[in-house]
């Protein structure tokens, strides 16, 4: 059995007080961060402005008074209408560098981002304008911030297999600029196995795989996107606590769940915060971690989602703190050595406070 690469020797006497703070402090990495959903509001305005977009809101004030979620799809169509004022790769570059800049206050030093080249080739924008710019912005933040980022090709599953291929050729040139492919949008009647044969074909390629699965979507979804897509990684996939099996099976193998807790408040999957599955994710032995999903849109970025989170949750103190950074880690794809010079860093900072 894959065993944790947590520290059972790190330090968790840390009095209540001072979890917040250590919380915000501590390193950790993102590992579900939808670019376009980090585009504020103002960002929005400001790239309309300078390419001479059209929007079909007055202000920024009234734009963010939109955003007001039922579900998935109600957010998915104000976030495609925001990406609609990206066009050249200066719009995708300075978009990334907005995030890796507030991913760095966060103390985030690593961030693996998804982008929607779909959202942007059926608008006419060249996929080289997407990849180029982000790929840009990835080297600047290791540079300049010292945050390292890895980029994943999402698919939409709301569109065909077969568009979905095509995007694939498309993207094959640009092949070392991404280390992997990912499935998002609408996940209710767009199971997995719509998109296996694009999935095994990426598989021959070495590309690392992840889905969204169990957002919205029942733990069959989950259950397909490990046996059909083998995929390394669940986006979301908290539906998975409805299922016994499935939680013995994702705590067997250490499948990474890349949970998003204001975003499932904010498109209610979840009623409350209180009632997160988070706890009971954590208890069972998930490899479960802490990410911002669309930050722009669902109130926060990653210190925001663990500090409610964990003032919404009781449950949770320096032992799941602890846990849900050191998973971050281990689920990245990164080399073995950098994720145990991560997890050295985290041992210091609990050691500190
Ligand atoms: N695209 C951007 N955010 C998403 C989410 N939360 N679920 C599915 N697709 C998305
Ligand atoms: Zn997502």
């Amino acid at each position: 059995m894959p065993m944790p690469t947590a520290n059972a020797n790190a330090n968790l006497n840390i009095p209540a007080d001072r979890l917040p703070a250590l919380l915000c402090a501590m390193p950790k990495a993102e590992l579900h961060i939808h670019i376009e959903g980090s585009l504020e509001p103002e960002l929005i305005f400001a790239l309309a402005a300078r390419n001479g977009v059209a929007l079909p809101y007055a202000s920024v004030e009234a734009l963010r008074a939109a955003y007001a979620f039922t579900d998935l799809q109600s957010f998915l169509d104000i976030y495609y209408a925001g990406a609609s004022v990206l066009l050249k790769e200066e719009d995708f570059f300075d978009m990334a560098m907005a995030y890796f800049r507030r991913a760095a206050a966060d103390n985030v030093v690593h961030a693996e981002l998804f982008f929607d080249p779909q959202t942007h080739t059926d608008r006419g924008v060249p996929f080289a304008h997407v990849i180029n710019g982000l790929t840009r912005a990835c080297e600047t933040a290791q540079r300049e911030l010292g945050v390292s980022g890895l980029l994943i090709l999402c698919f939409l599953r709301h569109l065909s297999e077969e568009a979905a291929f095509a995007t694939l050729e498309q993207a094959l040139p640009f092949r070392e600029q991404f280390v992997g492919v990912g499935l998002d949008s609408s996940e209710r009647g767009h199971p997995p196995e719509k998109f296996a044969r694009v999935f095994a074909r990426c598989r021959e390629l070495g590309l690392r795989l992840v889905a969204h699965a169990g957002e919205e979507g029942p733990p069959a979804y989950i259950w397909s996107a490990l046996d059909v897509l083998h995929v390394e990684r669940i986006d979301h996939g908290v539906r998975s606590v409805e299922d016994p099996a499935l939680m013995a099976r994702l705590a067997a193998s250490r499948m990474p769940l890349t949970v998003c807790p204001l975003s499932n408040v904010k498109l209610c999957v979840c009623d409350t915060m209180a009632a997160h599955q988070l706890p009971a994710l954590l208890a069972a032995g998930l490899c479960a971690t802490v990410n911002s999903d669309d930050p722009a849109y669902f109130g926060g970025y990653m210190n925001q989602n663990f500090t409610e989170t964990f003032a919404a949750l009781p449950q949770l103190g320096a032992r799941e703190a602890y846990q849900l950074a050191a998973n971050s880690f281990e689920a990245s794809f990164v080399a073995p050595e950098q994720k145990q010079r991560w997890a050295r860093a985290l041992d210091a900072a609990f050691a500190a406070a």
